[in-house]
């Protein structure tokens, strides 16, 4: 299993460009199956969950091709329509396949997800989503099997804002009969991409991006052409790893608006951050100050970037109270800190981060995805070096990140 080595230490300095969203390339990739036709897709991220989709997709018989970001997606006609438990084991987001292949096909088999080291992640809403549109769902075996002869268009009010349950349903709405109306719905920008997407094939979608979204049934959908947006997230990973190390990064090819949340507490730590067309240019001087957040929904802070956010105010000067409200369980990068010489103490979904002058450098491992790049920050910062074993769950959500990371002067290699 690869690791990633890391002399800390040394100021970030120059240009970096943002890879496209994985959370909007999957979801985009799933809507091959509403059509018979091509969808083509360009600036989609080479990265593990990527991947893990591509085969998924194959094993139904969508016929793939393509490469270096772009992809060309046919799913005339299927040769499965099941999920498989080892494909879903490793990848939650395979669930996206189960709303296109009910709305199209009538049928679906999906493994049940099961939990993973940020909580239990249940799909009960977008089973009770699909059951609204007239899907029969039974549970056999760890498996989910929907069945429908014609999906009816339903009013769908969601108990808590469910990004993916937002998306299989939107999907599942556009081939329904009638209008189906989904309230309390996720409004991140990777649903807007998708619905962006979906009308671009024919679907008839209003209010992508607010809590409630309108979406009128079509008879088809067709072709289409798009580019997946800029990945929020990792760029908010580099705007953390400039102010962490002390240096100045411009983030090209990235939607600042997307990623307020996050430059408001960078600023208010008093990071200085530039706000451009596409990029963001991020500077920072000496220590951060200590600031409080709390994770949230779309447009809130992102759940996504709390275990980096941490790692910049485990060397702030103060004590911060980090909140986690949309998982249950995602301080597991807590204890690498820890490790490292950071003082956080967690006491249910709080974490009270007290600032240290000094990490240092030590052997550590990821747990999953966010948790990973979080460390990597923490090494970028740490006096001496820092050993990040089972990157693999880096490499499922980031393209290359220490290529991308070495070419604005970290000192970091990848060792198999
Ligand atoms: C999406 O996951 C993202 N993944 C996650 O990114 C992200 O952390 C999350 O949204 C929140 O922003 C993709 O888009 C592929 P949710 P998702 O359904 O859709 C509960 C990353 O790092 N819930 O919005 O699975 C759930 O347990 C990944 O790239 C139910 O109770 O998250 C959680 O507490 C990690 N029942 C909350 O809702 C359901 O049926 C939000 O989960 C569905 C969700």
């Amino acid at each position: 299993m690869d690791k990633f080595v890391i002399q800390g230490g040394k100021p970030l300095a120059g240009r970096v460009k943002v890879s496209g969203a994985k959370n909007a390339a999957l979801p985009c990739m799933a809507a091959s199956l509403l059509t018979e036709d091509v969808l083509q897709l360009e600036n989609v991220p080479s990265l593990g969950d990527v991947r893990t989709i591509l085969v998924l997709l194959r094993h139904l018989g969508v016929e793939a091709n393509g490469g270096g970001g772009f992809l060309s997606l046919k799913a005339e006609k299927l040769k499965s329509f099941e999920a498989p438990y080892d494909l879903v084991r490793t990848m939650r987001a395979s669930v996206l396949v189960l709303g296109p292949l009910v709305a199209r096909f009538g049928r679906a088999r999906v493994s049940l997800p099961g939990g993973c080291t940020i909580g239990p992640r249940p799909i009960d809403l977008h089973l009770a989503g699909l059951e609204k549109l007239g899907a029969e769902i039974a549970l056999n075996e760890g498996y989910v099997e929907a069945k429908a002869d014609r999906l009816k268009g339903a009013r769908i009010s969601f108990d808590i804002q469910t990004v993916t349950g937002t998306e299989n349903l939107m999907m599942a709405a556009t081939l329904a009969e009638g209008v189906t109306v989904l309230e309390n719905a996720a409004c991140e920008p990777e649903v807007v991409d998708l619905a962006d997407l979906l009308n671009q094939m024919g679907a008839e979608i209003e209010g992508a991006g607010t809590p409630t979204i309108m979406i009128r049934g079509v008879e088809g959908l067709r072709r289409a052409s798009h580019r997946v947006i800029p990945d929020r997230i990792e760029a908010g990973t580099f705007t953390v790893a400039a102010a962490i190390t002390g240096g100045e990064v411009l983030i090209e090819d990235c939607r600042p608006a997307h990623l307020e949340a996050v430059t408001a507490k960078l600023q208010e730590a008093g990071v200085e951050v530039e706000v451009g067309e596409d990029a963001l240019r991020v500077r920072s001087f000496g220590r951060p100050k200590a600031v409080n957040l709390q994770t949230q929904p779309f447009p809130g802070f992102a759940t996504d970037m709390q275990a980096q956010f941490m790692a910049l105010m485990a060397i702030a000067d103060g004590r911060s109270l980090i909140t986690e409200a949309v998982f249950e369980t995602r301080f597991m990068h807590v204890n690498e800190l820890l490790r490292m010489g950071a003082d956080i103490k967690v006491v249910g979904n709080v974490a009270f981060v007290q600032g240290v002058p000094v990490l240092s450098g030590a052997p550590v491992m990821a747990t999953d995805l966010r948790a990973s790049a979080s460390l990597v920050l923490a090494g970028l910062v740490a006096r001496g070096r820092t050993t990040v074993s089972r990157i693999y769950h880096l490499d499922r959500g980031y393209e290359a990140m220490e290529k991308k990371l070495s070419a604005i002067g970290a000192r970091i290699e990848r060792v198999k």
